[in-house]
């Protein structure tokens, strides 16, 4: 039996379920690397106050060096007798230098280490994140500007609607990742505050100075009250909920791609590396990619659940109950992770049917919102036009023909005003083009779009 560093008040052995059962170990070792830094951070700081020699943190420092190297080569024997990361590395530590390694957790408590070593991780792994989302809009971006001129329908209650550009419909895309960058950063902004120092609970009665260890670390404030700074999870709620819009977000994109990539719509081909076949139908190429990002959102909404109602109701200060919030929170990044790559991996590769796009957007008589507001230029009050356009609309629908297939009789028929220059407006070409402005569909805009979003990476 492997002794724990707290069994002192202890007669009898922690019985072995329990022992499982309360462990960490098996999933709070990815933070190992975090841990140690923490730790570094923590004994140098010490010796700058004197709690520690030069010479006693010196010899802290090098072993764990050594146990980060160690666990790097996978040599490190993690058990679930020393509970977790945090009583693993240190009770390695002892074995290795002797009797000064006890002298590490001086002033400090697995609570605030903890508290600290998510913190640290969260901060590393939401940079990855940015830099993946970052790649990823690019991509779109990319996309977006050589797709500029390409017309599709606009869809609202997934009818056609009005005609648009496909790159615009791809900067939509974007702004909903913009927004994900800004939420990101705004939490990492947050999160990034020293709990050190606040030991179990109450701080500490050695004389340690947190601004120095917040700088050796990295940490932009210091948490101003110790039963707030071991027992706070916000940080990782907010991360989670962040998260689970992204994810909201990429199912949205998901489900586009899936319907576009129907027979029924043909409007784009994912790459065969990105599909796979049916076991049973020969003809089958099934955008699991897309639906798989579809399906994940799901664990992540129920992470944010989890996490929220891990934290609800509880009192201060730190409870073991916090042990729970690593797998969610793990999880979260992982499947993020694993969701942002691929899409990012698969939207340069995806080709783009512009001629089917096309003829859909011919279909629905997407263009009579340009019709209505041509007669509004020409004095018509817009309700009137309105209804003037809902009856030829009818009149196309019972003979079977596209708004620009009436001759110039049939339209005056619904208002003399109606001249040859109607036909111009009705194309497509001239529909997204009159939306000229800033947030408009119009190639020109949308090229300006890419620029501005270049700009605002
Ligand atoms: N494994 C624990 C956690 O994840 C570390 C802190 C344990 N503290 C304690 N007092 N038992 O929260």
């Amino acid at each position: 039996m492997t002794e724990k560093p707290w069994s002192g008040r202890f007669t009898a052995q922690t019985d072995a379920f329990v022992e499982a059962f309360t462990a960490s170990v098996s999933f709070d070792q990815r933070l190992y690397a975090y841990d140690i830094k923490g730790s570094i951070a923590h004994a140098r700081m010490l010796a700058h106050v004197s709690v520690l020699t030069d010479a006693e943190c010196n010899k802290i420092v090098e072993g764990l060096n050594k146990i980060e190297a160690e666990i790097e080569r996978g040599e490190f024997n993690w058990s679930v007798a020393l509970e977790d990361v945090h009583m693993s590395i240190e009770t390695q530590l002892t074995q290795k230098i002797g009797a000064v390694g006890k002298k590490l957790h001086t002033g400090r408590s697995r609570n605030d280490q903890i508290a600290t070593d998510i913190r640290l991780y969260l901060r590393d792994e939401i940079d990855g994140i940015q830099a993946d989302l970052t790649r990823l809009i690019k991509a779109l971006a990319e996309l977006a500007e050589r797709q500029a001129e390409t017309l599709m329908p606009g869809f609202t209650h997934l009818q056609s609607a009005q005609p648009i550009t496909f790159g615009h419909h791809l900067l939509a895309w974007c702004e909903m990742l913009l927004r994900d960058k800004g939420r990101l950063q705004d939490c990492r902004q947050r999160l990034n505050s020293l709990p050190l120092g606040a030991a179990a609970l109450a701080g500490t009665s050695y004389p340690i100075d947190r601004p120095y260890t917040a700088q050796l670390l990295g940490f932009d404030t210091i948490a101003e009250n110790s039963l707030d700074a071991v027992s706070d999870r916000d940080f990782v709620i907010e991360f989670t909920a962040a998260a689970a819009l992204l994810m909201m977000h990429l199912s949205r994109f998901s489900e586009e791609l899936i319907l576009w990539s129907s027979a029924q719509f043909q409007f784009i081909e994912l790459s065969d590396a990105f599909c796979t076949g049916s076991s049973i139908m020969p003809q089958k190429k099934n955008p699991d990619v897309p639906e798989l990002v579809r399906g994940k959102t799901g664990r992540v909404y129920g992470h944010l659940m989890s996490l929220l109602t891990l934290m609800k109701s509880q009192p201060l200060a730190y409870n073991k109950d916090n042990q729970e919030d690593k797998e969610p929170l793990f999880d979260t990044i992982d499947t993020l992770k694993g969701c942002l790559r691929v899409y990012a991996d698969m939207i340069p590769t995806m080709q783009v049917q512009s001629e089917q796009m096309y003829s859909a957007a011919q279909r629905g008589f997407t263009t009579a919102t340009d019709l209505a507001d041509y007669l509004v230029r020409k004095g018509v009050a817009f309700r009137d036009a309105h209804e003037i356009v809902g009856k030829a609309v009818r009149h196309c629908i019972e003979t079977g023909k596209d708004l620009h297939e009436l001759q110039i009789d049939e339209f005056k028929a619904f208002s003399p005003l109606i001249d040859e220059k109607v036909y111009e407006l009705l194309t497509l070409e001239g529909s997204v083009k009159a939306r000229d402005h800033l947030g408009g569909t119009a190639p020109n805009q949308v090229r300006a779009a890419v620029r501005r979003l270049q700009e605002r990476l």
